[in-house]
């Protein structure tokens, strides 16, 4: 443990180090090209990333849905070639449309919509969609209660009440999401406002191209290119972590873009992987400026060199390339942190398993959670002129709301290899926690070693995050604001990260419209 540690405090000194170059693109900044033939010759292909990602079109996999009319969501088997050349089996959500198929479908609406959406279980196993950070009643939320039988469908009427920002829908039957997840059923849903459209003009993003979604996602393959899910008893107690890690369902990708501001919304869709994201040029790390999380904009950019990403969480970024010359390379990479897992039990069996995954120089069938990754590489294909300069304010994020309680204690521990909250695990007939409609609750969320991180995600509502105690020191060197909070803390949210012996402070308003009583979910979104 302790050589891991000091390799790891090297690297962050490095990182360090190298933020002090961060201006380097400016420093070679090229004369603008004319039109020559050079400057418009493609790009030799980078052998380590030779497939492009796959992006949002108007069909196929991440095609871009009309919503204005009722639609249907069908979830089922398709062969496709996640691996190049090679189709196999894998799930997703299907809607025809103007008789194209679309695959996990973009669905971006604006504030206000109305929803009407049927979900056709066309699996042979239960399932139900979950609408991740939409503020929906909880008939409409996708609580494992209302998952239907395979051939089942059903029907979702709802109003977008969240502000511009990027959430998403997967399956939420109990025992099955991990499993669902993994072999493909993830969507993007993308809601826009006024605030988010004037931000789009005045810095000429188009979704896309210029405004780019990124969803992480590791996974394992067969010889033939299938995708491979079966825990051990070990990883349905710690997660299930891929061979590879896919952007958009792409292996190896690479993305061709001008100089020009480019916005990354990103979203970590993985099982249980964390990433600790950063953009690399050389041996540097480049500035990036965090525009957003999970529930849309924050009040101003921040500008970090590298952000903890958990499941479900989501980092909206603005990467400057407008000083790059053409070919100029940057790779997104996760960079090497302690995953903390070595904290935890979960049983005899469960530690002989765990000698041998986190062993380091042992042959092990996948990069074990905390190891460095090279994701994505961006090149510059071409120099444009770009004026535009990133706004100082981006919205107005009201200060947290006061609450006339004293925090409510949840304490994150396990017994008997399963994970519980305070003492109890999930049984779906509980409701442990109950609140008051309207009232404003501060959570004290205390994860108790032996553990790992557990990303916590509350269903239905928005929260804010107030502060860090005893946060390991990976997670203190990324806080910049008052509380030890990280960017990726700031804003509103739906998933925090709380690492092993952290004490993480949230405060949620429980106010909604809707009539009587609701059923929310609290959970931890390590799917296994
Ligand atoms: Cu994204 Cu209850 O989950
Ligand atoms: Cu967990």
């Amino acid at each position: 443990m302790s050589g891991r540690r000091k390799f790891i405090l090297s690297v962050a000194g490095m990182a360090g180090a190298a933020g002090l170059a961060a201006g380097f693109l400016r420093a070679h900044r090229p004369r603008p090209l004319g039109p020559t033939a050079v400057a418009d010759l493609p790009l030799p292909l980078d052998p380590a990333f030779p497939n492009p990602l796959r992006l949002p079109g108007a069909e196929g996999l991440f095609g871009m849905a009309d919503t204005s009319e009722a639609f249907m969501l069908a979830a089922k088997p398709v062969e496709h070639p996640i691996l190049p050349g090679r189709p196999a089996r894998m799930l997703v959500y299907e809607m025809e449309q103007y008789g194209k198929r679309l695959h996990n479908p973009v669905l971006r609406v604006r504030a206000g919509a109305k929803m009407r959406i049927k979900f056709w279980n066309a699996l042979e196993e239960t399932s139900i969609i979950h609408w991740h950070g939409l503020k929906v009643d909880s008939n409409n939320d996708g609580h494992p209660h209302y998952a239907v039988a395979g051939g089942g469908t059903y029907d979702y009427q709802f109003t977008i009440a969240n502000r511009a920002a990027t959430y998403w829908y997967h399956p939420h039957p109990h025992f099955l999401t991990g499993k669902q997840v993994y072999h493909g059923l993830a969507g993007l849903f993308i809601v826009e406002d006024d605030e988010e459209l004037a931000l789009q003009q005045a810095l000429d993003l188009k979704f896309g191209e210029t405004d780019i979604p990124l969803v992480l996602q590791d996974r394992r393959f067969d010889d033939q290119g299938g995708l491979v899910y079966a825990p051990t008893t070990r990883e349905s107690f710690h997660g299930h972590y891929g061979a590879d890690t896919l952007v958009n369902l792409t292996p190896r990708p690479h993305l061709h873009v001008t100089s020009r501001l480019c916005r990354f919304r990103i979203l970590n869709g993985s099982n249980a992987r964390l990433y600790r994201l950063a953009f690399r040029h050389g041996d540097k790390l480049l500035d990036y400026h965090v525009i957003g999380t999970d529930g849309g904009l924050l009040d101003r950019p921040r500008t970090v060199q590298e952000a903890f990403l958990a499941p479900a969480e989501r980092l909206d970024v603005l990467l400057d390339l407008s000083a790059a010359s053409r070919g100029d390379a940057v790779t997104l990479v996760s960079l090497p942190f302690d995953a903390m897992h070595a904290e935890s039990g979960g049983g005899q069996s469960a530690r002989g398993e765990h000698a041998h995954h986190d062993a380091h120089g042992e042959a092990s069938p996948y990069p074990p959670d905390g190891t460095e990754l090279e994701l994505m590489r961006i090149r510059v294909q071409r120099r444009i002129a770009y004026e535009r300069v990133m706004p100082q304010s981006l919205s107005r994020i009201d200060p947290v709301a006061e609450s006339p309680f004293s925090p409510r204690l949840i304490v994150l521990d396990q017994a008997k290899g399963k994970w519980g909250i305070n003492g109890a695990a999930y049984d779906m007939k509980a409701t442990p926690i109950t609140v008051r409609r309207d009232s404003v609750e501060a959570w004290d969320i205390r994860n108790v070693p032996p553990t790992m991180p557990h990303p916590m995600h509350i269903h239905g509502f928005q929260f804010r995050v107030v502060s860090r105690q005893g946060s390991p020191e990976q997670q203190q060197r990324v806080a910049i604001e008052p509380g030890s909070l990280a960017a990726t803390d700031l804003g509103l949210k739906d998933t925090v990260l709380v690492w092993p012996g952290e004490t993480v402070r949230i405060v949620t308003d429980f106010s909604h419209p809707f009539l009587g009583d609701q059923v929310y979910m609290v959970h931890c979104h390590n799917l296994e």
